[in-house]
């Protein structure tokens, strides 16, 4: 058995058996648990650091209006990010107020600005460009930039969002004047936002971005004669994916951060601009697993577990190599391991769970659980080959509560009788 904080719901067979007889496979399964542990060990670390601080879940990872309602319940003062008018939608159905929420676009439409500028959330640029476009339809009272710090980090190529090849952000270089032309325009107030990369699990790599974040603050903050309000130093923090990494140390994380605020502002922490972050992952990725089937087993010149989830159910290692492991749900045989290519019933050859996993030989019918899939697994899934998205559960404790439906093929053809 892996090690893992759900190892003990993994262990219960005959209830696993239960959801997927009841809701078919592959289904989303999510620990209300886990959630509510997740967002109260990460508001402890931040408040034990900064009392000026706001936590804004990124809707991106997973925009279940239940998942978001469960981390509100847990943690009250809890605000969203998002990045898109859906994003948006999703934060206000699940009860939060658009005030609490900032909006965080790049090569954002008319349209889409008009949407988060009609919301009520703070809206973070990713341009001056975008601030020119937010410009015909209103001037907020205040906004932030998105900072590209120069250099990115990130457990694959793909998710570093800072530095020269990033889309995102405005270059160290230029972001003062961003904020020259938008206080001349008539912002009065103004915040600061970096997101460099991420899942990243080393807490150091977060106190050089935290310094460069800084010292572009200073910057911008002596150009503009006045205090930033906030920063947000984004997020980007990791999950161990695998059995020997560790957690990210997140009451390290935030002293070494306070150490950098102490050094830029002074002891005097009633004047520092209030800390912002933006976690996804953290709070939502090991709090979920899909449960599936193995619908064909196959001996090619390699050994194939074919399974009823691929990569329209999670895209992460099809889009970017990244690895989860799978358990099998029931009786295991740790010294009967074979190593397998991982498969869905796409037609792609990209279409892979995991390349070269050792685990417990498999036969068809039985159940296995892809871990880690609650950021990033049902937001990111889709429809190709014409296969509807899945269903969502979340347990608390022996209750099972359906949060989304499968989707039905004649829903997918909902918008072609025109
Ligand atoms: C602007 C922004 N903030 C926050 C996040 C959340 O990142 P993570 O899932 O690493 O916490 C992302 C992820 O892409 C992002 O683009």
């Amino acid at each position: 058995m892996i090690n893992h904080p759900l190892s003990n719901l993994l262990s219960q067979t005959k209830f696993l058996e239960n959801i997927a007889e009841q809701h078919g496979t592959p289904t989303y399964v999510y620990s209300k648990r886990r959630l509510e542990e997740n967002i109260s060990r990460l508001s402890s670390a931040i408040s034990q650091s900064f009392t000026k601080h706001q936590i804004y879940y990124a809707v991106k990872a997973n925009s279940n209006i239940q998942i978001i309602r469960t981390l509100k319940n847990e943690f009250n003062d809890l605000g969203c990010d998002c990045s898109s008018p859906g994003e948006l939608f999703a934060a206000s159905k699940a009860g939060l107020n658009m005030s609490d929420c900032v909006y965080t676009g790049n090569y954002e439409s008319l349209e889409d600005l008009q949407i988060a500028y009609d919301s009520g959330a703070e809206i973070n640029l990713d341009d001056l460009n975008s601030f020119k476009r937010l410009k015909t339809i209103g001037i907020p009272d205040y906004i932030s930039f998105r900072l590209n710090p120069g250099k990115g980090h990130g457990q694959f190529k793909g998710i570093i969002t800072g530095g020269k090849n990033s889309k995102f952000g405005i270059p160290k270089e230029t972001i003062v004047e961003a904020y020259n032309v938008a206080k001349s325009s008539g912002v009065k107030k103004f915040g600061l936002q970096c997101h460099a990369g991420s899942s990243t699990l080393d807490a150091k790599t977060f106190s050089d971005i935290t310094k460069q974040i800084l010292k572009s603050a200073r910057e911008i903050e002596d150009n503009l004669g006045q205090k930033l309000e906030k920063i947000s130093i984004g997020s980007g923090f990791g999950i161990p994916y695998r059995d020997e990494e560790e957690p990210l140390d997140l009451e390290q994380l935030f002293q070494n951060t306070k150490r950098t605020f102490k050094d830029f502002y002074g002891e005097d922490n009633s004047s520092w601009p209030t800390l912002c972050i933006e976690p996804g992952r953290i709070l939502v990725a090991d709090t979920g697993f899909i449960l599936t089937r193995v619908t064909g087993i196959k001996s090619s010149y390699k050994e194939f577990v074919g399974l009823d989830a691929g990569m329209e159910t999670l895209m992460r290692p099809a889009l970017y190599g990244a690895f989860h492991r799978v358990q099998k749900i029931g009786h295991i045989d740790e010294n009967d391991t074979i190593i397998y290519d991982i498969t869905g019933r796409i037609c792609e050859n990209t279409d892979r769970i995991s390349e070269g996993y050792k685990m417990p030989e498999m036969k068809e019918g039985e159940l296995c659980a892809i871990m880690d899939s609650g950021a990033y697994g049902y937001s990111m899934s889709h429809n190709f080959n014409t296969r509807p998205r899945s269903s969502e559960v979340l347990v608390d404790e022996e209750e099972v509560s359906l949060i989304r439906k499968r989707e039905t093929i004649e829903e997918l053809f909902r918008g072609c009788d025109v």
